[in-house]
């Protein structure tokens, strides 16, 4: 029996393509594990109205780890128009299967390091190695959402908040709401996961990141949890940012910053930016991680019009590979594979075409299993 058992989510897209070369590397590296297949994505909504069908909810129950690809999304109408005949005017709705996932399996973790590898041509500058620590369960993504707003909510928030007569005569649909939810608990792990991490490899700072001058109540809440937790590392200096001055500091001083922790939608939004300071969604991965299950994936989407040209750089697939290794326990085997990784990208004789060269996805895995 092989010592790891790993969900194997492709998903649909270029999710395909990358997971395949994700598959060189790990079977060149001789992980010891048994891969299993679940089905997700576009196909299964259309099919059966469900892009995250129960069977693969049950393998995520029983594996140790999982990687995933990508899945494609589309707006309430086009996702509807898209259904089977027979599932058609049923009531069903898309939801993003990866947001279902970490909810599901309280991957309260989205941990997102961000490395400049020298010598990648895409890189705003050498040297940066900033990491995103993404709260990945509440805030705007609670999906606790109206619209339209219904009767008992407008005449609840009318009579509870003052700021919502402005809205409240409005007719229905008209108003929409989307709460966002934060929760001490949320906030507490997220930032001690931050500062845990940031104490285990040496960082010397954490950034908090919010907007609490305005979202007072939410972002509040998480800012004055995350001072506390930060009293308990003394050792690690501690700074705050509003998200929008982070996003102009960060491009200013980059070198300002090391560890980020956010709330789950800034966390989304600041993860992007730190992505493309170091070459792009090619090279970020991401890594939703819980106490029993973690899942990894690149943070890029599942680019259709990209699919199946074997295009795309899988760097960013091959990444989250290594951090699956590095959660597994298998240091070494994760050191090696970034260590290869980091070579082809300094040789810089396979190159994808985001990178300037024309190789393909799996040119490129090829190129990183050869050294190892
Ligand atoms: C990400 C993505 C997802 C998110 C989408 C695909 C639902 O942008 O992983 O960053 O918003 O979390
Ligand atoms: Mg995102």
């Amino acid at each position: 029996m092989a010592k790891y058992r790993i969900a194997w989510l492709p998903g649909d897209g270029i999710g395909v393509e990358v997971l395949e070369a994700a598959k060189i590397v790990l079977d060149r590296i001789s992980l010891d594990a048994e891969y299993l297949h679940g089905d997700i994505g576009w196909d299964f909504w259309c099919r059966e109205g469900d892009a995250f069908p129960a069977r693969t909810i049950e393998l995520l129950r029983n594996v140790d780890a999982a990687m995933f690809g990508a899945i494609t999304s589309k707006p309430a109408k086009a996702a509807e128009a898209e259904l089977a005949p027979e599932l058609k005017g049923k009531g069903l709705s898309y939801r993003s299967p990866i947001v279902r996932m970490r909810q599901l399996f309280d991957l309260y973790i989205c941990l997102r390091p961000c490395k400049a590898y020298p010598g990648n041509p895409l890189n705003y500058k050498e040297g940066l190695d900033l990491v995103v620590f993404r709260e990945n369960t509440e805030d705007l993504y609670a999906g606790v959402e109206f619209s339209p707003v219904p009767e008992a909510l407008a005449t609840a928030l009318a009579s509870l908040s003052k700021p919502f007569g402005a809205f409240k005569d409005l007719a229905p649909g008209e108003c929409a709401i989307s709460c966002k939810i934060n929760t001490r608990k949320g906030s507490e792990r997220i930032v001690r996961a931050a500062f845990d991490f940031a104490r285990k490899f040496g960082r010397k700072k954490v950034t908090l990141v919010h907007k609490a001058n305005v979202v007072r109540a939410s972002d509040g809440l998480f800012l004055e949890t995350a001072r506390q937790v930060a009293k308990d590392y003394p050792e690690i200096a501690t700074d705050e940012a509003n998200i929008d001055a982070m996003t102009m500091w960060l491009l200013k001083n980059p070198f300002n910053y090391d560890v980020l922790v956010a709330p789950n939608l800034y966390g989304d939004i600041v993860s992007d930016l730190c992505a493309q300071m170091v070459g792009g969604l090619g090279f970020g991965c991401s890594g939703n991680i819980g106490d029993k299950l973690a899942v990894f994936e690149p943070t890029h989407g599942s680019a259709p019009k990209h699919a199946g040209l074997y295009k795309a750089n899988p760097i960013a697939t091959i990444l989250a590979a290594k951090m699956m290794l590095d959660w597994l326990g298998e240091t070494a085997k994760a050191t090696a594979l970034e260590q290869a990784t980091a070579a082809v990208i300094a040789e810089g004789n396979v190159r994808t075409y985001d990178m300037g060269g024309s190789s393909t996805t799996l040119e490129m895995a090829q190129a990183i299993a050869a050294k190892l």
